[in-house]
C-alpha cells in the first residue's frame, strides 16, 4: 500500500494534512509528533515516502531526515520548511538527505504532486530493483502516461534501437540491455510537472532547464536501482549530440557511449514520426530529410548509415 508518514510538532497541521488526504483512498497516511516517532513507525511499517518538518522540539528535521535515511535508505524523504528556511531544505538536498521540499503555508495540489512524484519514484526504484523485465515496460508505460502524446513512444524506440544494435553486430546480452535502456529512456519524466512535457507552446528557459534534468534524475534512480551501467548510460546520455552541443554532460563523439549514440537516433526519429504536443507528425520522407540535415551536429554518421535501411524496412513492415 502506499505510504506516506508525516512528522509534524502541530497538531493543527497533521489534522489539516489529514482532511487534505480524506478522500484519496489509493494513498496510506501515517502521522508522528516527534522525530523519535517518525523513526518508531518507520521501523515497523514499510513507509514509502516521508515528509517532515524542519522546525520541532527535540530532533530536528534534518537530524530526522538523516536518521530515517540509514534506517530506510529506500524511502523517498520531503522537508517541509517555511520559506525563511529554504537555504537549509536545499542544504538537505545537496547532501541528498532530502529529495525535495515543500514550503509552508503550503498550496494542497502542490504538496500532493509532489509526493504523488515521490511515490512512483519509490515504486519506478522498487519494480527496476525487481529485474523483471516485464515490470520495466510497465513502468515505463506508467511514465508514459504522464505525457500523452508519446504513446508507445518507448517501445518503439526499442524496436529501432535493437534492430540498429543488431546491425552494429552487439552482443544479446548487450542488446538485452539495451532494450531496456530505451524502454527507460524517459524515465526521469516522473520528476518533470506534467504541464511542461504537455506544453504546447514555447517553454521558458527556467522551464526547459527543468524539462533537461531528466536524464539526470533518471539516471540517479536507476543508479539507485542497481540497474545496469548500459540502462543508465542510455538514461543519461540520450540527449548528448555528436558535436558536443547536447546534454546533461555535453559529450562529444565517440566518448558517448555507443547505446546512447544508438538510442539518440531512435529516440529523434520517433519523435519527429509521431504526433507531438506542439506539432503534427512529419510524413516519413520529411522524417528522414530532417534525420539527413541533423545527421552533422546530432549523430554518429556510422550509425546513421546503419539505421536508414532499418527505418525503410520498419515502415514497409508497418
Ligand atoms: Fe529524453
Ligand atoms: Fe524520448
Amino acid at each position: 500500500m502506499r505510504t506516506v508518514l508525516f512528522v509534524d510538532d502541530e497538531q493543527s497541521i497533521r489534522n489539516s494534512i489529514e482532511r487534505m488526504y480524506l478522500e484519496r483512498d489509493d494513498v496510506r497516511c501515517l502521522f508522528a509528533a516527534s522525530g523519535q516517532e517518525g523513526l518508531d513507525i518507520l521501523q515497523r511499517e514499510e513507509v514509502w515516502v516521508v515528509v517532515s518538518d524542519y522546525l520541532m522540539p527535540g530532533m530536528r528535521g534534518i537530524e530526522f531526515l538523516a536518521k530515517a535515511k540509514a534506517a530506510r535508505p529506500e524511502t523517498v524523504r520531503i522537508m517541509m520548511t517555511a520559506y525563511a528556511d529554504i537555504t537549509v531544505a536545499i542544504d538537505a538536498i545537496n547532501k541528498s538527505e532530502a529529495y525535495r521540499f515543500v514550503t509552508k503555508p503550503w498550496n494542497n495540489k502542490e504538496l500532493m504532486a509532489t509526493v504523488d512524484e515521490a511515490l512512483m519514484r519509490y515504486q519506478l526504484i522498487q519494480s527496476l530493483g525487481a529485474e523483471d523485465e516485464t515490470i520495466y515496460l510497465s513502468m515505463a508505460q506508467n511514465v508514459e502516461l504522464k505525457d500523452h502524446y508519446t504513446k508507445g513512444h518507448c517501445n518503439r524506440v526499442a524496436g529501432y534501437s535493437v534492430a540498429l544494435a543488431q546491425a552494429v553486430g552487439l552482443d544479446d546480452q548487450y542488446i538485452n540491455d539495451i532494450k531496456h535502456g530505451s524502454w527507460l529512456h524517459d524515465c526521469g519524466n516522473i520528476s518533470v510537472p506534467e504541464e511542461l512535457l504537455n506544453s504546447p507552446g514555447n517553454l521558458s528557459n527556467d522551464e526547459l532547464e527543468t524539462v533537461q534534468q531528466h536524464p539526470l534524475w533518471g539516471s540517479e534512480v536507476a543508479r539507485q536501482a542497481r540497474m545496469p551501467d548500459t540502462v543508465i548510460n542510455i538514461i543519461l546520455y540520450h540527449h548528448e549530440r555528436f558535436d558536443g552541443k547536447g546534454y546533461p554532460s555535453g559529450l562529444a563523439g565517440e566518448s558517448i557511449p555507443i547505446e546512447a549514440r544508438i538510442v539518440a537516433i531512435a529516440d529523434v526519429f520517433d519523435a519527429l514520426y509521431s504526433d507531438r504536443p506542439y506539432r503534427k507528425a512529419y510524413d516519413y520522407n520529411r522524417s528522414i530529410e530532417i534525420m539527413h540535415e541533423m545527421t552533422e551536429t546530432h549523430f554518429d554518421q556510422k550509425l546513421i548509415e546503419l539505421f536508414l535501411p532499418i527505418a525503410e524496412k520498419m515502415r514497409s513492415d508497418g
